[in-house]
């Protein structure tokens, strides 16, 4: 595999990809890869010739005060797992060669009215970060399709709408959440808990499968459920930021005759921000 982080190498390289007429599949991510990256990985291995991933933590993604300095660096270790997982190419570009003039006055792609819902309530400018990067990313590495996690279903759904606005000749794939063995879903900001922290955490996917059963089960009191949930977070520890019942295709807020719906939590642990979400129907 290797690595690159020079901008026209890349494009060198995947030209003549392309040229073969091979099929390009991507995932992009912040690094300190864990098995919920390698499924997406797998998966565009299996649909695609050729598997490009990209590490970069984005500044533009992050507020003021939030963990960009702090957010796991894990570059030695990430290219073993992706060695070892048979990608073709690792794109790990600088700060300094994605923003040449700095974030704050680079060209912004918003998906407005999804991206200021939830987590972009809670993180202003956040979903404008993450849509930017990953046009940036998508226009870089020109792939046929890119593979994406439904842990950050609010961050999928923006990406499929970029997409489909913007009319990107690109295949959007989401994949179902990896979770650790006792149901927390797997991310890079767990290893930022304490073991307390690490011992109640999993109680926010207990609360999600709670609240989707009673919903299965005809409970269609979706202000009552999600207060209990909030309850149930705040006793078992989490300083809760949302938990709320949305309809699955668009966020909205669900009629008691919506039957495709999500569930989804953002809760911190003392100070790690989780989020999780589950379908429930
Ligand atoms: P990052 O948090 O590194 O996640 C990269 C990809 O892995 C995302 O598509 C995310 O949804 C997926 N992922 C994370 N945890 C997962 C899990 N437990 N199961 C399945 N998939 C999981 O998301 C980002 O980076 C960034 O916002 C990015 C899209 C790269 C833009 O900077």
């Amino acid at each position: 595999m290797e690595t690159i982080a020079d901008i026209e190498q890349l494009r060198q390289l995947i030209q003549g990809w392309h040229r073969a007429g091979e099929r390009i599949g991507f995932v992009p991510t912040m690094g300190n890869l864990h098995e919920g990256h390698l499924a997406l990985v797998k998966e565009a291995k299996k649909r695609g010739d050729r598997c490009v991933v990209s590490i970069f933590v984005n500044p533009m993604q992050f507020s003021a005060g939030e963990d960009y300095d702090s957010y796991p660096r894990t570059l030695e270790q990430d290219q073993a797992i992706l060695e070892g997982a048979g990608v073709d190419l690792l794109f790990a570009p600088s700060a300094a060669a994605v923003y040449p003039a700095g974030n704050g006055v680079q060209t912004r792609v918003e998906v407005p009215g999804i991206s200021d819902i939830l987590c972009g309530a809670s993180r202003k400018g956040h979903f404008i970060g993450v849509a930017t990067i990953v046009c940036k990313l998508f226009n870089y590495v020109q792939p046929d399709l890119a593979v994406f996690g439904e842990k950050d279903f609010q961050q999928l759904m923006v990406i499929r709408r970029m997409v489909t606005d913007l009319a990107m000749p690109i295949e959007i794939v989401g994949l179902k959440t990896v979770r650790e063995a006792d149901g927390l879903a797997k991310s890079s900001r767990n290893g930022y808990l304490s073991t307390d922290g690490r011992d109640k955490a999993p109680k926010l996917y207990e609360t999600l499968k709670l609240t989707a059963k009673a919903i299965a089960e005809g409970d269609r009191d979706f202000s009552r459920l999600e207060a209990n949930g909030l309850e149930i977070l705040q006793t078992a520890g989490f300083r809760p930021d949302y938990f709320t019942i949305r309809r699955a295709d668009d966020l909205a807020l669900p009629s008691q005759q919506d039957r495709d719906l999500v569930i989804l939590a953002a809760a911190y642990m003392g100070t790690t921000r989780l989020i999780d979400n589950l379908n429930a129907a």
